[in-house]
């Protein structure tokens, strides 16, 4: 074998190597000087402070003040109606920048794509570009973030819907990055049960758009239920996060100890639009308006509030890692 051949096998190789032990980017963010963390929780918002998203935020802001929040998570759909157009597009100043003014704010942001997001250019968001225009701004499909009492899971939950495939009447997805779309997904799955496997005792948060559980408008999607929630309960997950449904609601499982949030009321809400359907005794909570959620977690507790449009809160909980999550309502 000449040299050049021996180079381009070994080369091969490497980038065949890349390939497979690819896994979600990681990032790090600290705990407080007590040990605690907290943060708020928003989704479905980005629409120029209109339907009460400035509402929402101004309540944001003074919540987290009181909470001296660490970083804000945002389960998509961030920009309506077609997520951004370029990396350039004023809609980010106008929805996020100007909209989330607050000092309180001013934390690390981080995003997951919703499908209203893959209706625009969907790697604008993803672009660095945007966090020279505004440093708090990360959104990637799929990551994790570690802190010393609680490890988060990112999903880009968009993909795993066979309906946008199959039948997406008049709405244009941007694919790009997604197809050959079995082996995206399996990828994101394997992932996900990579990381669930390395991580050590801790909350495990999961987040994504899509709800597992949810009487709202769209209801819980089964292709998570078939593909996610199984890896979600082998692997002690304590909570899973989305948004997508234009509501707050809470949900206890019965056969294990995951507890289900949505936090979709970050602007235009479905009050009384839609019907909905009987959430049997899982449910514990549903609020059809605009609001979002705030956590704060220390090594054996988290407390979790659900705050409407005015601040108030319609919800609460207290969960308990000793005792295995068993939840409390109060
Ligand atoms: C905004 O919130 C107020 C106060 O709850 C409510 O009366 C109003 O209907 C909301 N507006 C929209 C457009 O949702």
């Amino acid at each position: 074998m000449d040299s050049s051949w021996t180079m381009w096998l070994s080369c091969m190789w490497v980038a065949w190597f890349m390939l497979v032990s690819a896994e979600f980017q990681r990032f790090e963010h600290p705990v407080k000087a007590d040990g605690s963390l907290s943060f708020l929780v928003i989704g479905d918002w980005g629409r120029k402070g209109a339907y009460n998203q400035s509402h929402v935020a101004l309540q944001m802001g003074k919540v987290g003040e009181e909470l001296g929040i660490d970083f804000v998570i945002s389960t998509g759909d961030n920009f309506y109606e077609e997520g951004l157009a370029s990396p350039y597009d004023p809609a980010f100043s106008h929805s996020f920048t100007d909209i989330y003014t607050a000092s309180s704010l001013q934390k690390q942001w981080y995003s997951v794509l919703g499908n209203h997001d893959y209706r625009g250019d969907v790697l604008a968001q993803l672009s660095p570009i945007l966090r020279r225009i505004d440093s708090r701004w990360l959104c990637l499909r799929s990551f994790l973030v570690d802190t010393d009492i609680a490890e988060f899971f990112f999903i880009d939950t968009t993909p795993f819907v066979d309906q946008y495939f199959r039948d997406p009447k008049h709405q244009k997805f941007d694919w790009r990055g997604v197809i050959p779309r079995k082996k995206y997904l399996s990828r994101i799955l394997k992932d996900l049960r990579g990381a669930l496997k390395e991580s050590v005792a801790k909350w495990r948060i999961v987040i994504g758009h899509h709800p597992i559980k949810s009487i709202g408008h769209h209801g819980p999607t089964k292709e998570l239920i078939t593909h996610l929630l199984p890896i979600l309960e082998a692997n002690s997950v304590d909570i899973y996060i989305n948004g997508h449904d234009h509501c707050l609601e809470h949900f206890s499982s019965i056969t294990s100890s995951l507890q289900f949030f949505t936090s979709g009321g970050g602007s235009k809400a479905w009050k009384g639009d839609f019907d909905y359907l009987d959430g049997g005794e899982e449910m514990k909570f549903y609020y059809d308006g605009q609001g979002f959620m705030s956590v704060v977690l220390t090594p054996t507790n988290a407390k979790i509030g659900f705050h409407d449009v005015l601040g108030r809160v319609q919800h609460s909980l207290d969960l308990s890692k000793q005792t295995y999550n068993a939840y409390t309502a109060m």
